[in-house]
């Protein structure tokens, strides 16, 4: 089948169109075969483009998905799926076949810049009726990763935002994929929400809802922050610096919340190797925990988890009208090397999607 593959690690020159990718085959019952619409690009693909993650992601491949046993090369990077089933394992309803679905494959997974994908039945679930495949793909990855920091490590949900104990809500690194997310679901939620993002990309998070935005291009955040109450969450798509001073901006023993998602985890195996990156890691996010609950707040890390009844809650979201997909550029399958560029080169306003078909 015509797929993008890597055969090794490296810039952008390393992709390679082929026409001759093995077909995916079924090898557990609950598994399922998609036909891709649309696909996209995000900077976990640019990063494993690079060879980021390899050490964990190799551990965690299942040999009879790849082509070479103990080797992952020839590798398709592409998380986002929205497409149709076109064959199912023994334990899927067959009435589950030419069905439009969505999904977000898990990085140790072959993905979905190809023309068929096989992914497990508890990571599908249907697609929003209200998107076409081109937006619906643009969804699945980031909003995962968004629901996983802000519902299942943050605590936040309908339930909590509007106006009662967690309302104010902060997202440092706004204007891109899970940051776009991120407000509008906080938003649906009712909370009230403060994004961080440089002058020009303003428009775009007021516009999806934010209720203060602060231009970090500005000069200091913290200082800019002083002015405002503080908060009870805090989502940080930023990372490196932040942490040192974002958590001053949570309210104090009252169960407020920092959570980040860009951690050291896949790049301490990558350096030391699994157990000795497994300890370090430990060590790290313990430390920083216990300091910090010391001092009255949370210290989190979030991950991207691929789940079907999760997509579901967001498709419901999404046909509310609550939720709206933000595409910034779409490309055709036959420019997957400057979509990879386009999302490499950062300044993202929303994603970046792939039509495959
Ligand atoms: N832990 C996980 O499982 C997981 C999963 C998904 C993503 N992530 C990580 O989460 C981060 C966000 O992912 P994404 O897909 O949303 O990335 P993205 O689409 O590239 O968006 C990043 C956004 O941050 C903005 N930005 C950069 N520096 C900033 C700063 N100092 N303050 C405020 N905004 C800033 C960028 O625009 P400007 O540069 O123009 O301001 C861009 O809009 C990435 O680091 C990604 O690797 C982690």
């Amino acid at each position: 089948m015509p797929a993008w593959v890597i055969d090794k690690y490296g810039k952008n020159e390393v992709l390679r169109f082929t026409q001759n990718m093995m077909l995916p085959i079924i090898h557990y019952p609950n598994e399922v075969i998609i036909k891709v619409h649309a696909a996209s690009v995000n900077p976990i693909d640019v990063n494993m483009r690079s060879g980021y993650g390899a050490t964990a992601l190799n551990m965690k491949r299942d040999p009879l998905h790849m082509r070479t046993r103990g080797e992952e090369f020839p590798l398709t990077l592409g998380r986002d799926v929205s497409g149709v089933v076109m064959e199912c394992g023994l334990d899927v309803n067959t009435s589950s076949l030419g069905m439009r679905v969505w999904a977000a494959v898990p990085p140790w997974k072959q993905g979905t810049l190809s023309e068929f994908v096989v992914v497990s039945g508890n990571e599908v679930s249907h697609k929003p009726k209200s998107l076409t495949h081109t937006q619906a793909a643009s969804l699945p990855y980031v909003a995962l990763t968004a629901w996983s920091a802000i519902n299942k490590v943050g605590g936040l949900s309908d339930r909590n935002c509007e106006g009662k104990r967690v309302s104010l809500a902060l997202i440092l690194g706004a204007s891109g994929g899970v940051g776009t997310f991120a407000i509008q679901v906080m938003k649906a939620w009712g909370a009230h929400v403060t994004a961080v993002c440089s002058k020009d990309a303003g428009e775009l998070v007021r516009k999806l809802g934010a209720d203060e935005v602060i231009d970090y291009t500005l000069g200091s955040v913290e200082e800019q922050l002083k002015s405002l109450a503080l908060f009870d969450f805090i989502l940080d798509n930023v990372g490196g610096s932040t942490e040192t001073w974002a958590l001053n901006f949570l309210k104090k023993w009252s169960g407020a919340t920092y959570v980040t998602l860009v951690t050291p985890f896949l790049l301490n195996m990558d350096r030391l190797g699994v157990a000795d990156g497994m300890l370090q890691t430990g060590v790290t996010v313990g430390t920083k925990a216990l300091k910090h609950l010391w001092q009255g707040v949370h210290y989190r890390w979030a991950f991207f988890m691929a789940s079907g009844p999760y997509l579901d809650e967001i498709a419901e979201l999404v046909d509310a009208g609550k939720i709206r997909p933000v595409i910034e550029q779409t490309f055709p399958f036959s420019e997957v090397p400057e979509a990879f560029l386009k999302v490499e080169r950062g300044h993202a306003r929303g994603k970046t999607v792939v039509n495959v078909v």
